[in-house]
């Protein structure tokens, strides 16, 4: 049986924590798109672990992590982060398994994403995200079971640096880059990944006929899909919940679960539209209560009230079957919560939520005022342990959006979590 945890607004909805949590009751955890772009972290006894590529169960040793084909893989990132989790004694040995199918991220594909970002402005993390994707469907990109095979790997490279080494030189003014260096490194993170290698579908498809309990991860949120989110000022891959089957290689008839993640008010790194987002000293508040700042780039995120119109869209188009809503806490020091339940153009309120750049910049956002609890959730473990107006939030983003809340995440450890029963 699938369960896909999907984020549910811009990404950093706490994806890491509640995979981390959820993993106990699991056999495998498996991301299925994006690259190094995100950040998921976990706390673990008193640890702070921030993963980029590795699934979010790692740090629990009955579990079998996957990175599937929809990953774009950076094998430099992947390095660092495997040498990061055996400093602090966690071994992925036997236990993590990469999928044959997975492009790689080659040097190019970072150095034509920041090139790329100075015009297009979208704010991108510079991980090369855009153009691996690019190269993959325009069939050229160089995949993972490529770098097994020393002489495959330098046509392919040859062929896409003749191109890549004109756009670099002559649209972009910067340096060339040389194959036979490129090459070798490769090459080197051959003899790393080796081990690793293998069919992922394959492996997840015996895992299901044998009843394995899979947690499909996603990276980013709903809302920065290529297809679905605020195009252009999207990421190019699909986090909504159908990203789970093509990345994975799994049908849409295994999942069973769909979990979507939202935090109690919005956040968003980098451009693009953002109807709830505050510029004034609350906005600034949820910034340093929250921590909000972002787990790959360091950027601070831009931060707003939560917007339900959004959370719906959301929830329809990934099929949401319930919610966790994490970072809680964060709201708890605010005498007044606002909650958009709507969107209106002059005198007109919109129907749904509009993915056209120029309406959704133009939208001003109905508020619904619920009064605060100003009281910690510290120690809350049942939802009648939750202060009376915390749980009308809840109810009031249930009934909504239509879709029951089972978690309630109240701080960034594993045993901060409120489960309903
Ligand atoms: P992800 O990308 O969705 O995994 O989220 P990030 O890890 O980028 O950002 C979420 C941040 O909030 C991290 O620093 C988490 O440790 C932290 N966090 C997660 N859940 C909670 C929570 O319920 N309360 C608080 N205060 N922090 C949380
Ligand atoms: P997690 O998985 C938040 C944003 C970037 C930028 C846009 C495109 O931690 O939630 P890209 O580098 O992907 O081409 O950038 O997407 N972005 C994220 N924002 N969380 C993330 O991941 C993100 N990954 C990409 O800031 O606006
Ligand atoms: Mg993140």
């Amino acid at each position: 049986m699938v369960t896909i945890i999907v984020g549910a607004q811009w990404g950093d909805e706490g994806k890491g924590k509640i995979v981390d949590v959820l993993a106990s009751q699991a056999d495998i955890v498996a991301r299925y798109q994006g690259g190094a772009n995100a950040g998921h972290t976990l706390v673990c006894e008193g640890k702070t672990v921030v993963l980029h590529l590795i699934p979010s169960g790692i740090l629990h040793e009955h579990v079998r992590c996957v990175i599937g084909n929809g990953v774009v893989i950076d094998p430099v990132a992947l390095r660092q982060e495997i040498a990061m989790l055996e400093s602090l004694g966690v071994s992925v040995r036997g236990r993590l398994f990469i999928s044959h199918k997975a492009h790689v991220i080659m040097p190019y594909h970072k150095l034509l994403d920041q090139a790329r970002e100075q015009q297009q402005g979208i704010g991108t993390t510079g991980r090369g995200i855009g153009p691996a994707y690019i190269d993959k469907y325009s069939r050229v990109g160089i995949r993972v079971v490529d770098l097994l095979d020393r002489a495959v790997l330098e046509e392919k490279l040859r062929i896409n640096l003749a191109e890549k080494n004109a756009l670099l030189e002559n649209i972009y003014h910067t340096d060339r880059l040389d194959v036979e260096a490129i090459v070798a490194e490769y090459l080197e993170f051959d003899r790393f990944i080796d081990e690793y290698v293998t069919d992922t579908t394959t492996l997840l498809h015996t895992a299901l006929r044998d009843g394995n309990r899979i947690l499909a991860e996603g990276a980013q949120g709903a809302l920065l899909d290529v297809d679905h989110g605020t195009y252009p000022f999207v990421t190019s891959s699909n986090p909504t919940s159908g990203g789970a089957c093509t990345g994975l290689g799994i049908p849409p008839t295994a999942v069973e679960r769909i979990i979507g993640l939202a935090k109690a008010y919005s956040t968003r790194v980098g451009n693009g539209p953002f109807p709830t987002e505050l510029h004034d000293a609350t906005g600034e508040l949820l910034r340093s209560i929250g921590s909000e700042y972002g787990a790959t780039t360091g950027r601070p995120r831009r931060c707003g009230w939560l917007d339900l119109v959004a959370l719906g869209y959301s929830v329809m188009v990934n099929g949401i079957t319930e919610l966790a809503l994490t970072k809680l806490d964060v709201l708890s020091a605010l005498p007044v919560i606002k909650v958009c339940i709507g969107y209106r153009i002059g005198s007109q309120r919109l129907k749904g939520f509009p993915v056209d750049t120029p309406t959704l910049m133009a939208v001003e956002p109905e508020y619904l005022e619920l009064p605060g609890w100003q009281s910690s959730l510290d120690g809350a473990s049942t939802f009648e342990d939750l202060p009376l107006n915390a749980r009308r939030l809840i109810e009031l983003i249930e009934s909504t959006c239509n879709v029951r809340i089972s978690l309630v995440s109240t701080g960034a450890q594993r045993e901060q979590i409120v489960r309903r029963t």
